[in-house]
């Protein structure tokens, strides 16, 4: 079996998800249900006896000892993290607890497990670490793409903590020879996507007739990712990494946000029109965010080349899946949008910024 942290959450859960239709080998989903983690993804495996749940928090070391002991994974793969970048702006805390200090924790505790394990298994564990090309900061317009060698330049809290984990993991693989690998990746979209981050904030606000909000002029550059490409790429990556290589994975897919949220915009116009206007009408731009990386692109040629995986989506065929997942999942979206959803709304956007 394998041992999935944070797969309550957007990837995590499309992860484990996908896992299941692919293979009947168990996966433990070791989540702490933060206000980002939300079982409901998963209630299609109610009854399933391949997905375990377990509610812990990475930093609960007996606990994660306790299953590793019990369950003997022969993979951990890590998800759980404080994944928001404007929550790190505003509370920056958490993300050190949990992107930092919970990592740290897992890897003493896969470290101990690992080690204690026979020559056999030992040699075919794999500890993977799923992070993100934030860690390398941003590029001006016609700098070449992220690669696994660019030199981690983090700006955000957020993006330091996860540098600060990936770290960790490397260290662990050159001082212990635990079995590492990490994965860097562009920005994730599709079914699940917590309607904080842009994609699934626009759709929502749109639909809802509040306004799309635009940090700053809207030019900065994302690449942009289907979740299920991500995901077959981790599962390749498990599959057959090198031990204590780290892989860009990315889409191949630059857009301004502007770009992003016309795209969204137009679908909508075309899958759900409105009565009077478009939704473009509903576009503002607001104030930016401190610290707004401008561009991020990866080369994902390595994974290409040494591992066989590309993405299969192009941003129009996933955002077309994405919007017609939100159009038909609003019990999903009702759900995720009470309680402390609220809270965020109220202290990230102003109030005229919104209705
Ligand atoms: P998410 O915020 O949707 O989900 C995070 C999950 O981790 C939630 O289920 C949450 O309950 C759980 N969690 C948080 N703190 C925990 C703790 N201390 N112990 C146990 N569980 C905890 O995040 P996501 O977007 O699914 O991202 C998953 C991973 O992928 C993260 O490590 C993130 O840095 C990385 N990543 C995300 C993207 C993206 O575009 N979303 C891109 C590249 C990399
Ligand atoms: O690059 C990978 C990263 O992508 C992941 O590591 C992070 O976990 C994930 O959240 C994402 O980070 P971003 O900051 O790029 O994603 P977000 O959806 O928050 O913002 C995308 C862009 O849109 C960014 O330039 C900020 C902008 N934006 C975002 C929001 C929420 C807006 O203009 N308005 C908004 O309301």
């Amino acid at each position: 079996m394998i041992l999935v942290t944070g797969g309550a959450g957007f990837i995590g859960a499309n992860f484990i998800l996908d896992w299941l239709t692919q293979s009947d080998e168990v996966v433990i989903n070791l989540d702490k249900l933060t206000y980002a983690g939300n079982l409901n993804n998963l209630s299609s495996l109610n009854n399933d006896d391949r997905h375990l749940f377990v509610h812990a928090d990475i930093n609960e070391r007996d606990i994660l000892e306790q299953v590793l002991q019990k369950h003997k994974p022969r993979a951990v793969l890590h998800f759980a993290a404080e994944s928001h970048v404007d929550r790190s702006i505003h509370g920056p805390a958490a993300f050190i607890e949990t992107n930092v200090n919970g990592t740290f924790s897992l890897l003493e505790s896969v470290r101990a497990y690992w080690q204690a394990l026979p020559e056999q298994e030992k040699n075919a564990f794999r500890f993977l670490h799923v992070s993100t090309d934030e860690v390398y900061g941003s590029l001006e317009a016609n700098d070449p793409p992220f690669t696994e060698t660019t030199a981690y330049a983090p700006n955000s809290p957020y993006s330091a903590s996860k540098a600060a984990s990936d770290h960790l993991v490397r260290a662990y693989h050159h001082t212990y020879g635990l079995p590492t690998l990490t994965t860097n990746c562009s920005n994730n979209y599709g079914p699940l996507h917590f309607p904080e981050k842009l994609i699934p904030l626009v759709i929502t606000n749109a639909r809802a007739g509040k306004v799309l909000p635009i940090y700053g002029d809207g030019s900065q550059v994302r690449d942009w990712l289907y979740v299920s490409d991500h995901c077959a790429a981790i599962r390749r990556v498990l599959e057959a990494g090198q031990p204590g290589a780290t892989y860009n994975i990315g889409g191949w897919n630059e857009k301004t946000n502007l770009n992003v949220v016309h795209s969204i915009c137009d679908l909508l116009d075309e899958l759900q029109p409105k009565v009077a206007g478009n939704y473009r009408d509903q576009i503002r731009h607001v104030k930016d965010r401190p610290g707004h990386d401008k561009r991020y692109a990866i080369d994902a040629r390595k994974i290409e080349r040494e591992l066989g995986w590309k993405p299969a989506e192009s941003f129009e065929t996933g955002l077309r899946k994405t919007v017609s997942w939100y159009l038909d999942n609003d019990a999903w979206t009702a759900q995720v949008l009470s309680g402390e959803y609220q809270n965020w709304v109220a202290l990230q956007y102003h109030v005229q910024d919104i209705h």
